[in-house]
This record gives C-alpha cells, sequence and structure tokens, in this order.
C-alpha cells in the first residue's frame, strides 16, 4: 500500500458539538469567537457520523466523503460554516447502510453535483428490520437503493473486498470479527436476503484506513460493528504495519446493555495496542469516552462536529512521530 504525506479529516458529522473546547495539537476546533459572534452560524450536531477525509500526496489531493451523518441537514449546514465546498469531493464511501451514515447522502450527492464513485458494500443494500418484542421495525435501510443512489449521481462501486481508493487510503473490505468478547449476537436485528430472514451479520460494515508517510495507519472505524480491537488488527493484518496511530469513529459502546467490563476490556486493548490517537465520537457513549480518557490521557482527543485533525509526514529533521 502506498503512503500519503498529508492527511486532513473534518467531522462534518456528530452526535456532539461543544463551542468551548479548545484547540489541541494537529486539532483544529470551532471555537470562542464563532460562539459569541458567529458570523456563518456554529455547526449542528446529530445521531450520526461523516467525515471528509483529505489526502495530499506529492502536491495532489485527493478528497473522500465518509459517511453522510442521517437527515442531510447538518451535513450541508456545517460544510457551508466550515467553508468547504462538498463539489470538491471525488468519492464517496458508505461504511454501511443504517441511516445515521447513509441518510444525508442524497442531500450530499446533490451539493456534489456530478457523477463521483461510491463504494459500498453490496449487502448494504438486503432489506434490515428490528424484530424485538418491543420493537418492530421494517425496512429501515428502504431510503438506500441503488437505484436512487444512481439518480442522485453516485457511480456505485459494489464490493466486499478491501479497496485502495487513493495512494495512502483503502477501504478495509469485511472485517472478521477476530477479538472473542467483540463477538455481539445483535438481538432483534435481521436482514433479508434470498426471500428469508435471517439475523443480521453487518457483513457490510468497512471502515477507512489512511497511511501517513512517517506516521503510520489512522483508522476511521464509524461505527465500530466490528468491534474496534478487531477493526484495528484487521487495519494491520492489511497493511502489514505493526501498529496503529490513532483511530476515530463510533465505538459501539454507548449502548443499553453494553457492560462495564466490556467497555474496560476495549480500553483494555487499546492500551495494549499503544495508539497515539484515540477519538471515541458518535456512538462510543460517555462511559468509553471517560474510561479512554482515564486509561489514555495522552492519546485521548475528543473530535465534535466542526473539528478538523491534520497529520503530516514528518520534515526530514523531525524524529518520526511515535
Ligand atoms: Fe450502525
Ligand atoms: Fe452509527
Amino acid at each position: 500500500m502506498q503512503t500519503c504525506e498529508r492527511l486532513s479529516i473534518t467531522v462534518l458529522v456528530d452526535n456532539y458539538i461543544d463551542m468551548l473546547m479548545q484547540n489541541t495539537p494537529g486539532i483544529r476546533r470551532q471555537g470562542m469567537a464563532e460562539h459569541f459572534l458567529p458570523r456563518r452560524g456554529t455547526p449542528l450536531a446529530e445521531n450520526g457520523i461523516s467525515f471528509l477525509i483529505r489526502a495530499t500526496t506529492a502536491g495532489r489531493t485527493t478528497t473522500i466523503l465518509f459517511d453522510a451523518g442521517m437527515s442531510g441537514i447538518p451535513i450541508i449546514h456545517n460544510a457551508a460554516v466550515l467553508g468547504i465546498d462538498l463539489a470538491e469531493v471525488d468519492q464517496v464511501v458508505l461504511s454501511h447502510g443504517h441511516p445515521d451514515h447513509f441518510g444525508g447522502i442524497y442531500a450530499a450527492l446533490g451539493v456534489i453535483g456530478r457523477k463521483v464513485p461510491l463504494i459500498v458494500h453490496p449487502s448494504a443494500f438486503h432489506p434490515r428490520s428490528i424484530r424485538r418484542p418491543d420493537l418492530m421495525i421494517q425496512y429501515f435501510n428502504r431510503d438506500l437503493t441503488e437505484a436512487e443512489l444512481i439518480a442522485a449521481g453516485a457511480g456505485i462501486v459494489a464490493v466486499r473486498e478491501p479497496l485502495e481508493i487513493a495512494p495512502g487510503i483503502t477501504t478495509s473490505g469485511e472485517i472478521p470479527i477476530t477479538v472473542d468478547f467483540e463477538r455481539e449476537v445483535p438481538t432483534g436485528r435481521m436482514s433479508i436476503r434470498d426471500g428469508h430472514v435471517h439475523p443480521d451479520p453487518i457483513d457490510d460494515y468497512l471502515t477507512v484506513i489512511v497511511d501517513v508517510d512517517g506516521v503510520g495507519l489512522v483508522v476511521l472505524d464509524p461505527c465500530g460493528h466490528s468491534g474496534v480491537l478487531s477493526s484495528l488488527d484487521h487495519a494491520m493484518r492489511l497493511t502489514g504495519a505493526d501498529r496503529v496511530h490513532g483511530v476515530l469513529g463510533g465505538f459501539h459502546l454507548g449502548h443499553a446493555g453494553i457492560t462495564q467490563e466490556k467497555i474496560e476490556r476495549t480500553v483494555e486493548g487499546l492500551v495494549a495496542r499503544d495508539l497515539s490517537l484515540v477519538s471515541p465520537m458518535h456512538c462510543s457513549g460517555f462511559r468509553a469516552q471517560r474510561a479512554v480518557a482515564e486509561a489514555m490521557p495522552e492519546a485521548f482527543a475528543l473530535m465534535t462536529a466542526g473539528a478538523e485533525l491534520t497529520i503530516e509526514k514528518p520534515r526530514d529533521h523531525e524524529p518520526a512521530k511515535k
């Protein structure tokens, strides 16, 4: 896999917005000036996530939109507030067929305004339902259809395998859950395939892996459906790297029924993997955020809507960052 020399990741959508947070090394946030005197408006938050990834190699930048939030409102509003023209997007990636990740895609494609490749796993289009004694929701991904995506300007690239989509950037393909305690049996989540109803394996779930020259891997894991540790281990196997520099995304530990033990074992796993940057967002939940902040204070970084992370290849005289 190639590397990129400069990576910038802007959070277009997240569950949280905090205008009072300060800038920290490598992370620029919307701050006090906008809080008191909003010139362009302040970012909005919603249940969902969307990243704008810009990777530069040899003076050329590739811009990738990874997920689009839920309603389509914050992604458009926040891009405008941040001074981002979504027409610069070269490629779109959808992590999986859940509405908090694909819901805003039609609004985003409308602003992009031309045909762009859209990478997605084919299983994202299977009808999904929730069937529990207390809750019955049929076909909650009904708005994600190939026909509507194509009509909105997407050139669908349906792949199960990893795909190198730009220098230094690859999609993960299917991620095996290799860490035992991350094997969660989702109760009541069903997928309809070949006319039959099955427990939903969420096998469409994929991450984006970026390799920054001299720094290492950065993994964007938007909803944690394969377990964040299994996703990190998959990224290392895929690239041959022996460690991951950073991970950002939803770690899927905020739900009812997630035990404190699972959170603690996850954080132990993150500590053992010696990450330099850990940003629990979206569906990570407060307990996991707190646990990471306490166990890894140097690595912990809270990214909310409007935050931008920049990672660059160290200059020749600088030692490579750990
Ligand atoms: Fe999800
Ligand atoms: Fe999610």
